[in-house]
């Protein structure tokens, strides 16, 4: 398989413009400005491309919202936050491969009228702010960002933004607020950032792999973006595999992929012969799969909902028999609750209550009446609140006492963990 996202990270000094240029970068502009800015749309709607932050929306149709006869700037807000337990395939398209991403976002900003492009960077990523920094520096050197770009008659300026640690930030209404200079709240929807976004302006907000994405779509075509995954999950995708794999790391392949393939054959199998018990299949907020889901399920958008999970990030959190279940969703309810913004009772209650059970819980103090209570508090979480930060805690809780309900109930009867 040709890959689409990954292809240059072996090189030496793959960040740089000379090696970029060397492997065809930027090629796509050439293209890109004999379109009109509504075909480069309809092509990336053809594509099929979907969006890689977690929630799956389809790419073009997204940038469609932006209204054409609105007179207010538009804005191409690049989410590069990536704080999401599990995840950790931006920081390396930023870290080795930033180029991609800015040519990516051109194709984005000429498509929806934007001049203006911000990447919004997780305050930790300090190597990776670094390198895209230095891209950008040479970009403009290079005439590739700027004022009429290559004699295009298009202008786009590039800005990097950093975080300061909250995890609320990449939810894309708060890392709004907080481009904006104010607290990352979460805002409520409707309006849609397509019509009010950053500074009330029609604003996109894609993941960095999703615009990463966009150079190849543009220079061979969505037909070419097709061949690769499924009819309706097309193209590849990063999955960032970490846990107890032989080789944890982040693997490029088509979407339909077998899971089981890529723990038993990419990544090595299982560590010191230890049986696989579960997987977290899109990141630490989607449902945990058992090993005998995990082992027939393949990694599309519609085989992963057909199993009750989800796609997310892309983030495989492999789980051996080692682990304790009930210390497993403790380790998220934990994150959860720090991370809650608190503007909604049924997330901030909601969550640092489902902590404190499940610590006495884990401390032997549990009883089997504190899982019922645990799955009312799930219920009255999920989809009641402004952003799905809640319903992230709310799906594993469900899932994993559901799933591993005997592994609970152990910890009753035995007042004390069994695996420790
Ligand atoms: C609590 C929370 C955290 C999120 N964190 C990220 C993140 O770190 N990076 C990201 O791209 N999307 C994140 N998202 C999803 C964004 O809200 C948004 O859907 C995404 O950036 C859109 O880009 P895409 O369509 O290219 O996926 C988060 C969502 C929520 C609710
Ligand atoms: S669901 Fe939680 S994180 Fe999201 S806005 Fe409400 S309190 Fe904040």
């Amino acid at each position: 398989m040709e890959k689409i996202l990954t292809q240059n990270w072996s090189l030496k000094d793959s960040h740089t413009l000379a090696v970029y240029e060397s492997t065809g970068g930027y090629q796509s502009l050439s293209k890109l400005f004999t379109m009109k800015p509504e075909e480069v749309t309809e092509e990336v709607k053809k594509s099929g491309l979907r969006g890689r932050g977690g929630a799956g929306f389809p790419t073009g149709m997204k940038w469609s919202f932006i209204p054409k006869d609105d007179s207010k700037p538009k804005y191409l807000c690049i989410n590069a936050d990536e704080s999401e337990p599990g995840t950790f395939k931006d920081r390396y398209i930023l870290e080795l491969n930033p180029h991609q991403l800015i040519e990516g976002a051109i194709g984005c900003a000429y498509a929806i009228g934007a001049k203006t492009v911000y990447c919004y960077i997780r305050g930790e990523f300090m190597f990776p702010y670094d390198r895209l920094q230095q891209a950008v520096d040479e970009a403009y050197a290079g005439g590739y960002l700027g004022k009429n770009i290559k004699g295009s008659g298009v202008d786009v300026d590039f800005y990097l933004h950093k975080g300061a640690g909250a995890y609320i930030c990449g939810e894309e209404t708060a890392l709004l607020e907080s481009l904006e200079g104010k607290r990352g709240y979460p805002r409520i929807k409707p309006p849609f950032p397509a019509v009010m976004g950053l500074f009330g302006c029609p604003t996109v907000i894609n993941n960095v792999e999703t615009i990463a994405a966009v150079p190849y779509i543009v220079n061979k075509g969505s037909a070419a973006y097709r061949q690769y995954g499924t009819e309706k999950s097309p193209g590849t995708k990063l999955f960032c595999v970490s846990g107890h794999v032989k080789k944890p790391g982040n693997y490029e392949v088509p979407l339909g992929y077998p899971l089981k393939k890529l723990i038993e054959e990419d990544c090595g199998g299982m560590r010191n012969g230890k049986a696989l018990k579960a997987v977290i299949p899109g990141g630490s907020s989607v449902p945990v799969l058992t090993a005998a889901e995990a082992m027939e399920v393949n990694l599309d958008y519609e085989a992963l909902a057909a199993k009750g999970t989800m796609l997310g990030s892309g983030g495989v959190i492999v789980m051996d028999e080692s682990v304790c279940m009930v210390k497993s969703l403790l380790n998220l309810a934990h994150f959860y609750a720090h991370e809650s913004c608190g503007q909604c009772s049924p997330c901030r209650e909601g969550t640092g209550w489902s902590y404190k059970i499940l610590k006495r819980f884990h401390d032997g103090e549990g009883s089997v009446k504190d899982l019922d209570l645990l799955l009312e508090i799930a219920d009255n979480m999920a989809g009641k609140t402004v952003c799905v930060l809640s319903d992230a805690l709310a799906m594993p809780i469900v899932s994993h006492i559901n799933k591993f309900r005997a592994e609970f109930e152990e910890h009753v009867k035995l007042g004390k963990c069994p695996l420790e």
